[in-house]
């Protein structure tokens, strides 16, 4: 068997959770690769909103095992809440829940770290999340990271104390700011409790036996491709791999073992933070797309920022992935508009490209844009592609032929019932 893959091609937000939520019905596993509480995914479930940061989006299909891997970076006080969240609305982790043991643990004095190098850089920051995820994977790559399987050795104590003593050092290197160490501390001791129940696995061979057992796994991708810390729009990225290539270092897999990459883009595009971001629309059109779609951080509150679909971006993002299905979220958030545009190349240097500059911070691009008439009518009462308008289908069409990948999902709505399916081979119809 091999590894289906859910990601973000764009900067996060594109609505994985939901997607991952409707395709767990056919998977046995799920499980996150990266990140931290810096993702929100939301899922929408009978009319109810729950927000996930931690836990795989599968948690909400009772046959199925949610597994947090070794590339993810966890704070037990977030894991914690999100437990009694989902047991408040009668959904118990229990057996359904697993923790890689390589998986590295985020501290109090992370988190403070965060804050105040964030803190430092004034009006270049990047525009974190604040959750301790750059100095937890920077503890990780530098060797004096604490990882989840250490909470049940001895000594754990000890390291966790010579740690913190050496964040401590290093946030005196730092302008003051606040926060209350003593009692986030006592709230994350208090966490380590419940951490301590979950089940522990080597999560490598716990996939590799179920692949073996002929079980079906999604991996499911936090942030977006265009957050990547390489490849992504750097240095406003996040710490970790978001691409394909982080499923493999994420969870212990071969690439040989990658099946179906689902990239999800939303048919237009937002940023939550600091970076740059060539389509974007800072005028009406964006008041209306954030209005519209709720453009507001599942995790920060923040309002994110909105604009037009940007095609270059988006095949950049398809070729590091490998994407073999493109989901289309959030169309039904343009419903209202009589035009939309894409944005189909770049103009720097006096010349037309098509590829990402080197530092997009660096260059002035400005895209070169394709109008689409807009369809002016509500989807909710088309369940198939050939039922969508034609306006709508073609903007779909356009997409397709231009990045070569088939839309094979469609989202119209927050639900899970919200979506339309295409199967592969109906994607020239
Ligand atoms: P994720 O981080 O990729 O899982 O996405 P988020 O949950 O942060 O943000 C996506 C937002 O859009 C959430 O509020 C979803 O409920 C919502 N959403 C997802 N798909 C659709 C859709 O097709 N249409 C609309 N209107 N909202 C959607
Ligand atoms: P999901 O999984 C959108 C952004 C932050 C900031 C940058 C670095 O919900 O799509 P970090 O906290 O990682 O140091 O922040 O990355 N960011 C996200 N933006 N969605 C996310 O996750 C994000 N996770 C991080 O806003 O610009
Ligand atoms: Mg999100």
């Amino acid at each position: 068997m091999q590894v289906d893959v859910l990601l973000g091609l764009q900067w996060g937000d594109e609505g994985k959770g939901k997607i991952v939520d409707v395709l767990a019905s056919k998977y046995q596993i799920v499980a996150r690769f990266q990140g931290g509480p810096n993702a929100g995914h939301t899922l929408v479930i009978n009319g109810k909103k729950f927000v996930l940061h931690t836990i795989p989006s599968g948690i909400f299909r009772e046959h199925l095992i949610n597994l947090i891997g070794n590339g993810v970076v966890l704070d037990p006080i977030t894991l914690e809440k999100e437990i009694i969240q989902l047991s408040t609305a009668g959904i118990s982790v229990q057996n359904r829940l697993l923790l890689s043991r390589k998986a590295h643990l985020i501290l109090p004095t992370h988190r403070y770290l965060d804050a105040a190098s964030e803190a430092s850089k004034g009006s270049s920051k990047i525009g974190s999340t604040l959750k301790g995820i750059g100095p937890t994977y920077m503890d990780k790559t530098g060797r004096n990271g604490i990882r989840t399987g250490d909470i049940h050795l001895a000594g754990f104590d000890q390291r966790y104390l010579a740690l913190k003593k050496k964040h401590l050092h290093l946030i005196s290197l730092f302008p003051e700011i606040e926060f209350n160490l003593s009692e986030e501390e006592d709230r994350w001791m208090a966490s380590l409790e419940s951490l301590r129940q979950i089940p522990q696995v080597d999560g490598e061979y716990y996939i590799h036996d179920a692949l073996l057992a002929g079980k079906r796994v999604l991996a499911e991708g936090a942030q977006g491709s265009l957050l990547d810390i390489d490849f992504g729009t750097y240095p406003f990225v996040t710490s970790s791999n978001t691409i394909t290539a982080g499923v493999c270092t994420g969870l212990g897999i071969a690439p040989q073992r990658i099946g179906e990459v689902y990239g999800v883009t939303k048919a237009y595009c937002t940023r939550v933070g600091s970076g740059p971001f060539p389509t974007e629309l800072e005028n009406e059109e964006g008041e209306f797309l954030r209005k519209a779609g709720n453009e507001f951080g599942s995790t920060t509150g923040r309002p994110r920022r909105c604009g037009w679909v940007d095609l270059p971006l988006l095949k950049y993002s398809i070729m590091l992935n490998g994407v073999t299905q493109l989901v289309v979220t959030k169309i039904d958030v343009m419903n209202a508009m009589s035009e939309i545009q894409a944005a189909i190349a770049y103009y720097y240097d006096g010349k037309r490209h098509t590829n990402v500059p080197y530092d997009l911070n660096l260059v002035s691009v400005q895209p070169e844009w394709h109008a689409f008439a807009g369809w002016e009518q509500d989807l909710s009462t088309s369940s198939r592609f050939e039922d969508l308008p034609k306006a709508c289908q073609s903007f779909l069409h356009y997409l397709e032929e231009y990045l070569h990948v088939p839309v094979t999902m469609v989202s119209t709505g927050p639900e899970r019932e919200s979506l339309i399916e295409r199967k592969v081979e109906e994607k020239t119809t």
